[in-house]
C-alpha cells in the first residue's frame, strides 16, 4: 500500500530572512518587531551573535523585538554552530565591533570555504585570519573598517555579498556577482532606508547612510515547503496547501523547476511586502525530466537535493549542472545525493558540477542514509523514503532542527495511506 499527502501546512519562517531579521537590525537605529522568525538552531546562532554585538533581543507575544547596538566588546569566542550564514554575515556585523574575537563552529562549518569573505574584509582594512592559510574557521577578526572597496565576485553567493554589504555600512562599498543570488539583504536594507542602488550592469552600490529598523514579517520558507511540493507532486492522489510561502524570484527556482517537470502547482500571490509571498497548492501528477542549470540552478541551490529525488522518480533524464557550490554546503551535497539515490536503486552519474539522473522507480533493499551534519539531506531522503516499498532508515535525522524542527510532525500530519 502506498501513501499520499493531504492537508494544509504553514511551514516555518524562512531561514535566510530570519538570520537577516536579527543580524541587520543590530546595526540599525530603533527597534524591529520580527514576526514569524524561524525558531531553529541555526537562527538561534544569529540571534546570539546579534546580542553579542550589542543588540537587545526580547521575545514577546508578537514575536521578537530587536534593538540595535551600540557595539560593545563581544565575547572572545562566538560559536556559529552549523550555520554558514551566521559566520559569514556575522563577520560583516562584527566588523563594526571593537576588539578581537574568534568565530568558530561545528565540524561541518570548520571545513567550509571562508577565504571568499576573509579576502574582501581584509581589503576593507579589517584584520582577519583563518586556519589552513586563511581559508577555514576558526576565524580571528579584529573590528574596524578603514576604507571602502569594490568587489567583482568570482562566485555568486548571497552570504558573501551580504557580508560585504554589512561590513560596508560605515564607508560604503560596491559589489557585483556573476549572477544575482538571493536578494533578501538588499530588500531589507532598502526598506530600512539604506542608500543602496542596484545598477543595470549588476553592480550594487552602498553609500554610508543611516539604517532605521523596520518591522519584519518573515515569510514561510520555500526551502522547507520544497519537501512538501516534491513529495505531493510525486505521490498520486496528494493535495497539499501551503499558505504564506516566500516566492522571491531570486529564490523560486524550485517552483520553476517543478513546473518545468510538469508538476501541478498553483501559485496565488498575497499582497506585496518586503518579501513576496503566496499560497501554493500542489497536487500529485506524472512528471518528466528537465535540465536544471545556470540561473535556475542558482535559484534552486538549496532545493537541488530534493529536486534530484524528484528527478529520480520522473520519466526520462534530468541534468543538474552549474551547481559546483553544492559541494561546499553543510556537506558535499553532490557526492552525498548521488550515493543516497544509488542506495535507493536509482541510476545517477556524478559530474563535477552536478549530476545526470535517469528516472525510474525505487527498489532493492531498504536504504540506510546517514544525514549527519546536513539537514536538507535528512529531509530529501525522508521524501525519497515515501517512495521505497520498505521506506528508509534515516540516521542522524535530528539534523532537521537546523532549519525545520517540526518536519517529522508535519510529515505525520500530512501522510495518509492510500
Ligand atoms: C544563504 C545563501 C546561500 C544558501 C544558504 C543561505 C543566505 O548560500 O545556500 O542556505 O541566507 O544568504 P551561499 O550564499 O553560500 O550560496
Amino acid at each position: 500500500m502506498g501513501v499520499r499527502l493531504r492537508g494544509s501546512i504553514r511551514v516555518p519562517g524562512d531561514k535566510s530572512v530570519s538570520h537577516r531579521a536579527f543580524l541587520i537590525p543590530a546595526l540599525a537605529e530603533g527597534t524591529a518587531v520580527v514576526r514569524n522568525a524561524l525558531d531553529s538552531e541555526d537562527v538561534a546562532r544569529s540571534r546570539a551573535l546579534a546580542e553579542a554585538f550589542g543588540a537587545t533581543v526580547v521575545r514577546d507575544g508578537e514575536g521578537w523585538r530587536v534593538t540595535g547596538g551600540p557595539p560593545r566588546e563581544p565575547p572572545d569566542v562566538v560559536d556559529c554552530g552549523n550555520s554558514g550564514t551566521t559566520m559569514r554575515l556575522g563577520c560583516g556585523v562584527l566588523a563594526h565591533a571593537p576588539g578581537l574575537r574568534v568565530l568558530t563552529g561545528d565540524g561541518s562549518l570548520r571545513t567550509r570555504p571562508m577565504a571568499r569573505i576573509l579576502g574582501p574584509l581584509a581589503q576593507l582594512g579589517l584584520e582577519v585570519r583563518g586556519r589552513e592559510g586563511d581559508t577555514r574557521a576558526p576565524l580571528v577578526l579584529r573590528g574596524g573598517v578603514e576604507r571602502t572597496g569594490t568587489f567583482d565576485l568570482p562566485v555568486a553567493s548571497a552570504q558573501v555579498k551580504s557580508a560585504i554589504l554589512l561590513a560596508g555600512k560605515a564607508r560604503g562599498v560596491r559589489v557585483r556577482e556573476p549572477e544575482r543570488s538571493r536578494d533578501h539583504t538588499e530588500r531589507l536594507l532598502t526598506a530600512m532606508g539604506a542608500d543602496l542602488t542596484t545598477h543595470a550592469d549588476g553592480w550594487l552600490e552602498l553609500r554610508p547612510s543611516r539604517w532605521e529598523a523596520v518591522d519584519i514579517d518573515v515569510p514561510g520558507d520555500l526551502s522547507s515547503a520544497a519537501f512538501w511540493l516534491a513529495a505531493a507532486a510525486t505521490l498520486p492522489g496528494s493535495e497539499v496547501v501551503l499558505p504564506g510561502v516566500g516566492v522571491n524570484p531570486t529564490r523560486d527556482g524550485v517552483l520553476r523547476a517543478l513546473l518545468a517537470m510538469g508538476a501541478d502547482i498553483t501559485i496565488e500571490p498575497d499582497a506585496q511586502a518586503i518579501e513576496p509571498t503566496a499560497t501554493l497548492v500542489v497536487r500529485g501528477s506524472g512528471l518528466v525530466g528537465a535540465r536544471i542549470d545556470g540561473e535556475l540552478a542558482l535559484a534552486s541551490l538549496d532545493e537541488l537535493p530534493v529536486l534530484a529525488v524528484v528527478a529520480a522518480l520522473a520519466e526520462g533524464e534530468t541534468v543538474i549542472a552549474d551547481a559546483a557550490e553544492l559541494r561546499v554546503k553543510e556537506s558535499d551535497r553532490i557526492a552525498r545525493v548521488v550515493a543516497g539515490l544509488r542506495a535507493f536503486g536509482a541510476r545517477v552519474e556524478e559530474r563535477p558540477d552536478g549530476m545526470v539522473i535517469e528516472g525510474g522507480r525505487f527498489g532493492g533493499p531498504r536504504p540506510r542514509i546517514d544525514a549527519h551534519g546536513d539537514h536538507r539531506l535528512a529531509m530529501a531522503f525522508a521524501v525519497a523514503g515515501l517512495h521505497h516499498p520498505d521506506g528508509v532508515e534515516l540516521v542522524h535525522a535530528e539534523s532537521v532542527r537546523t532549519s525545520y524542527p517540526s518536519f517529522f510532525d508535519h510529515l505525520a500530519a500530512l501522510k495518509e495511506a492510500r
